[in-house]
């Protein structure tokens, strides 16, 4: 039996709190690292399930790694990965093992991977066929397109690769094993995704090109190039500062602030989105930190209105739909999402389990292909909502208890771990009512 834990109508929220490190950039600084010649010292990085599978992986092949203090590591890399001993467990992390497989496909090792019961549902070929048309190796002794899978690298030639979804995974693979490919890799994508491996290499220093492409663009690496450790800063997540930042606006009278927020314009999709419903969000402190530009974003008690968020947007916001879901069941109309039917396939089908929850919350949605409209109004809430293990439904589910007339209760809190480690604390200490584990 897996634990439950319930949200209830709170009062208002207020105080300010820091969102922890950004996980993209948490999984790539420890991937980079280990790549690298020497030491990378990275700071504020997530100390969440998800990084922790990559930290053990890029030890298995062969970095040393040491936590130096809270979100404080080092790197110890050998210019490449070598040999693991066993499988590669990278627990419920996408981005972890996708860009493993990416990376491990450059050099003559032969790696078992392996996930949790979620990531062995998520498909893989989105990345092993790239990775194979480059020359690396598959074995698959289940599912051809579902883990666990064996990859045997080394001797890659540099491919041109264009992606039919906007995605920062299957570009990121790509350019890592492109790194140790013979030739120029370029990566071409329908729309921008988000740009922290293009960002990082730069600074691990590595030359990495950008073209514009149609409404997209094609990014361009040499392979051969040498990487060298180097410091890494992690920003906070804004995937995370969205579910205090949400609770702000649906709870009455509530004001919170969430201090270093990165601002990359890649990840930001949904304080636009927040903005044209008529949200108060305001940023102050704008500064660099770790090569991206930071702020402090607060958010306040609003009036929300329904939008259409424009599908070109997704890339921008695709991990931000369940809480923008959330928020949207407290705006007068409609919010139409669509062109995201990428929502399918993360930790959980997100459109299925957003749709499901807010109705047994008494929200109306309808559920499409693609894509779901929520339809703001009164929120019962009053239900026990399914996750899948899926740490952003649990979270978007926990906020929306917090401003309906009853509790909703979730199961497998505990999944909150692989992104928000403390969330509840968190929470609780803005004056969230959310419950022990039952
Ligand atoms: C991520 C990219 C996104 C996102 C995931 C993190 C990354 O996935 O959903 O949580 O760090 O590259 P896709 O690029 O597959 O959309």
């Amino acid at each position: 039996m897996t634990a439950r834990r319930a949200s209830a109508p709170t009062g208002a929220l207020s105080g300010a709190v820091r969102a922890p490190g950004d996980k993209s950039m948490s999984h790539r600084a420890l991937i980079l690292g280990a790549m690298a010649s020497g030491v990378t010292e990275i700071d504020g990085l997530l100390e969440g399930d998800d990084v922790l599978a990559t930290a053990r992986a890029v030890e298995a092949f062969g970095a040393g790694v040491e936590r130096l203090g809270e979100g404080r590591w080092r790197v110890t890399g050998h210019g490449g990965f070598r040999q693991p001993s066993g499988v590669i467990d990278c627990g419920n992390a996408g981005t972890g093992v996708r860009l493993l497989m990416g990376a491990a496909a450059g050099y003559p090792v032969t790696a078992a991977f392996d996930g949790d019961a979620s990531l062995r549902k998520r498909p893989m070929r989105r990345v092993t066929a790239p990775l194979a048309d480059m020359g690396a190796r598959f074995e698959w002794p289940g599912e051809e397109d579902r883990l666990p899978l064996t990859l045997a690298g080394g001797g890659l030639k540099a491919i041109d690769y264009v992606q039919t979804v906007a995605s920062a995974q299957i570009k990121s693979a790509v350019l890592l094993a492109g790194l140790n490919a013979d030739g120029v890799t370029t990566v071409t994508e329908p729309t921008p995704s988000r740009d922290h491996t293009e960002r990082m290499l730069r600074a691990f220093g590595a030359e990495v090109g950008v073209l514009p492409a149609g409404s997209g663009w094609t990014v361009t690496l040499k392979g051969g190039q040498p990487l060298t450790g180097t410091a890494v800063s992690a920003p906070g997540d804004p995937s995370s500062a969205a579910f205090p930042l949400a609770a702000a606006l649906i709870v009455p009278g509530s004001q919170v602030t969430v201090e270093g927020v990165m601002l990359n314009p890649l990840r930001t999709g949904l304080f636009e989105t927040w903005r044209e419903m008529g949200a108060d969000l305001t940023v102050s402190n704008r500064r660099m930190a770790g090569g991206e530009e930071v702020g402090d974003v607060t958010t306040r008690h609003s009036r929300l209105t329904g939008v259409v968020v424009p599908p070109g947007r997704a890339a921008s916001m695709i991990d931000e739909y369940p809480i923008l879901a959330a928020t949207a069941a407290f705006a007068s109309g409609p919010t139409v999402m669509r062109g995201i039917g990428e929502m399918r396939v993360k930790e959980s089908d997100r459109i299925a389990l957003m749709s499901a929850g807010l109705q047994a919350c008494g929200v109306a949605v309808e559920e499409e292909p693609e894509g779901f409209t929520v339809t703001g109004g009164p929120v019962r809430g009053g239900a026990a909502v399914t996750t899948h293990g899926d740490h952003r439904i649990a979270m978007s589910h926990l906020v929306l208890g917090l401003a309906a007339a009853e509790p909703v209760t979730v199961d497998e809190p505990g999944m909150i771990a692989t992104s928000f480690p403390g969330f509840v604390e968190l929470m609780r200490g803005l004056g969230a009512d959310i419950g022990a584990p039952e």
